[in-house]
């Protein structure tokens, strides 16, 4: 494929917060998203479709800070929650919008074993008092300036997102490079595709952590939303949202979205496993990977007419809907992030398969790639 950068279209304009936006041309603006502490830049690109659909992307923690998309009347709202400024991802994010990395959700104790070597990680996270290793860890990839280049592909606005993570970073071993590619596609389909190689053999699980409410972030709670998963078994967790190593279906559970379910009619079920959540916030096995992009997930949005299908590589996919927003993170309009104000769909390997002999491998050795895309695509009707 061409991969032409074309740096004279990126324009340094002042940010405007535009709830429509026109363009029959697709264009990448890039302004100042402020300054960090020791004194690097982050930029804020804008990624604007030939729909006038629109992606704020900054490259701290390669964060989604805004996803405009038209709803059926054509009304465009930011359906992403999320901050104004880097400083308020700096202080408080329960991981709004960002890539999460090297190893996205849980690992039992912080602890595995590759090659007869075992490893400790940081233990940044107590779900039911127990321990265990979140997201990466104290600083993992949410958490980091990525070096960005804008693109322009086929009229296509792209943003390439390049971190290296240090061998010994966060407990993990061996060098790891990782690309991020993030397109906003004319068929109103965001695109992501992860690459990564190493130089020891370590576990590599990277997703993206936006959370989405299709009526427009700060519009209330998501409980209306109508899912559909195509997913007839999930990995059960213990009261520390560890896996058990166990696979369960769902047929008549609360976990049941197979056929479209809304999330607040079962939510609040008297269920060990619901209950362990504080909802849903656990992975469900997808039917129909074979390693190629296949439908995962949908999820309408009754009011605004907006669904959004999500499209994956990977084997699993953690639905996870806000049980833990408390209304203390404030958002982009002003408006507290109350309990179950957005939801969660992240594609990833199952929770702490390093230390799990039944679920696929997600050990990247030297000489191989890790290669994975997700898309999420918008619509209205
Ligand atoms: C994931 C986890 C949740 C929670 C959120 C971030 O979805 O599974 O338990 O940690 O991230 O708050």
């Amino acid at each position: 494929m061409k991969n032409t950068t074309l740096r004279s279209l990126i324009a340094v304009s002042s940010l405007v917060p535009a709830t429509t936006v026109a363009a029959d041309t697709a264009s990448v603006t890039q302004t100042s998203f402020g300054r960090l502490r020791d004194g690097r830049e982050a930029s804020l690109y804008s990624l604007v479709n030939a729909n006038g659909m629109k992606a704020d992307v900054t490259n701290y923690g390669a964060i989604i800070v805004r996803l405009f998309t038209p709803d059926r009347a054509g009304r465009m709202d930011d359906v992403v929650l999320g901050y104004n400024s880097l400083e308020e991802y700096v202080a408080a994010t329960p991981y709004f919008g960002a890539i999460v990395g090297r190893y996205g959700n849980r690992i039992a104790k912080g602890k595995f074993t590759v090659d007869g070597q075992t490893y400790s990680l940081a233990t940044n996270n107590d779900p039911g008092g127990l321990l265990c290793h979140l997201h990466g860890g104290r600083v993992g990839f949410d958490k980091v300036l990525w070096s960005a280049e804008p693109l322009l592909v086929d009229n296509t606005p792209g943003l390439k997102l390049r971190y290296s993570s240090k061998d010994g970073e966060e407990g993990y071993p061996g060098n790891l490079d990782i690309t991020v590619h993030y397109w906003l596609g004319n068929d109103n389909a965001f695109k992501i595709e992860y690459l990564a190689t190493t130089d020891k053999a370590t576990p590599v699980n990277l997703t993206q952590h936006s959370y989405f409410n299709l009526k427009g972030e700060g519009r209330g709670d998501i409980l209306g939303h109508v899912l559909t998963l195509k997913a007839s078994r999930t990995t059960p967790v213990d009261a520390g949202l560890i896996p058990t190593g166990k696979f369960a279906p769902v047929a008549g559970t609360p976990f049941d979205f197979t056929t479209p379910h809304s999330i607040g009619e079962r939510v609040n079920a008297k269920d060990d496993q619901v209950k362990f959540g504080g909802g849903y916030d656990h992975n469900w096995v997808l039917d129909n990977q074979t390693g190629q992009l296949a439908l995962a997930a949908s999820v309408f949005e009754p009011s605004s007419g907006r669904t959004m299908e999500v499209w994956t590589q990977e084997p699993g996919i953690q639905f996870y809907c806000g049980n833990f927003l408390d209304g203390s993170n404030v958002g982009k309009s002003g408006r507290p992030y109350h309990h179950r104000t957005g939801l969660c769909l992240e594609t990833q390997h199952y929770p702490d398969s390093p230390n799990q002999p039944n679920f696929p491998s997600t050990v990247l050795r030297p000489g191989a790639k890790y290669q994975t895309s997700t898309i999420y695509k918008f619509s209205a009707k």
